[in-house]
């Protein structure tokens, strides 16, 4: 079947009959019974959806146990709004889900997203390791992206953030710019830039080991769940240590700094300065893409809950640069 229509065409009201990745659907139980709740993605972005069937909960139990993440379906549903955000309902469209498209009839572009610059973004990741001055400190960062290289490719997160192809490398990228900022631009404190960026680059290594391909989609491990990825992380990069000796104190900075990312959330708050900009850095990045996600789903002077955020958004409307009066340039008394 060939692709006659992208989600972000897709607008409410409209009836749809066309191909889409399907990714993380779960068996939910309701008032009217058992439905599937997932995610429908291409190549334009992504769109919750609900699989009702037509009434029996025997069919939608079987259609969960038929639906393969990261394979693509026919999909076959009304969209419509839900809680202020657009969503799909499959009712009679149901029996297309039980066998997915053969892969070699899709052409992969139709499907992957990623607002992602990845080569880009790896450009500008290494040269930021080649910046960490401390040779072992520098080399054992290396050596962690060369053993990990899934580290270039997963996700950041299931929903929340970067939450596309690339996403994880994208995140790490803008956390070690931001800490790294904050390292320069604090007066009067003195960081070290070199754990900055290690600890930076290095926060969610965990989640290199948390994902695995299947389809066109990454599809979170169990041990993502079981352990999360600050677990994960700090098991690689002890594993690592076996092999690369980093000076004992460096080797425990770096361990301190995977193990308080989360901040107030962590199981230890940061202890450090260094710590505490990895921190905010991981905060502001993950924070301003969920906003950001909500933002796009929101039409100007509507306020609305977001479903990334968790949070209220609201849209400003920006004034039209041409609409602007031309003014002069400020003449204070300050300068
Ligand atoms: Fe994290
Ligand atoms: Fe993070």
């Amino acid at each position: 079947m060939e692709k006659n229509l992208y989600i972000k065409d897709i607008s409410p009201g409209d009836t749809v009959d066309a191909t889409f990745v399907v990714e993380q659907p779960s068996l939910m139980s309701g008032k009217k019974g058992k439905y599937i709740t997932c995610t429908l993605s291409d190549a334009t972005g992504s769109l919750p959806c609900k699989i009702w069937g037509t009434g029996k909960d025997e069919q939608v139990i079987g259609v969960y146990e038929a639906l393969t993440a990261g394979m693509v379906y026919r999909c076959y549903g009304n969209a419509s709004v839900f809680r202020g955000t657009m969503e799909l309902n499959i009712n009679d469209g149901v029996g297309y889900l039980c066998t997915p498209v053969m892969t070699e009839h899709l052409v992969p572009e139709d499907y992957v997203y990623s607002p992602a610059d990845i080569e880009e973004n790896k450009k500008e990741l290494f040269a930021l390791v080649r910046s960490i001055a401390r040779t072992p400190l520098q080399h054992f960062v290396f050596v962690a992206l060369e053993t990990y290289p899934l580290f270039f490719e997963v996700p950041a997160a299931r929903y929340k953030h970067h939450a596309y192809i690339g996403g994880l490398a994208e995140h790490s990228l803008e956390v070690a710019r931001m800490a790294v900022a904050m390292a320069d631009g604090v007066s009067g404190v003195d960081m070290d830039r070199d754990m900055v960026l290690a600890g930076a680059i290095l926060h969610d290594i965990g989640k290199a080991a948390s994902f695995e391909k299947q389809g066109f989609a990454f599809i979170s491990l169990p041990a993502y769940s079981l352990m999360g990825h600050t677990t994960l992380g700090i098991q690689m990069v002890s594993r690592l240590q076996g092999e690369r000796r980093l000076p004992e104190e460096d080797y425990a900075h770096l361990l301190h700094i995977l193990q308080s990312h989360h901040g107030e959330y962590a199981e230890v708050r940061p202890h450090s300065a260094e710590a505490w900009a990895v921190h905010f850095g991981d905060n502001a990045s993950a924070t301003l893409h969920e906003v950001d996600e909500d933002l796009r789903e929101t039409t100007p002077g509507e306020v609305m809950k977001g479903r990334h955020s968790g949070g209220l958004v609201f849209r400003f409307e920006r004034p039209d640069k041409a609409s602007l009066p031309q003014e002069k340039e400020y003449q204070g008394t300050l300068f």
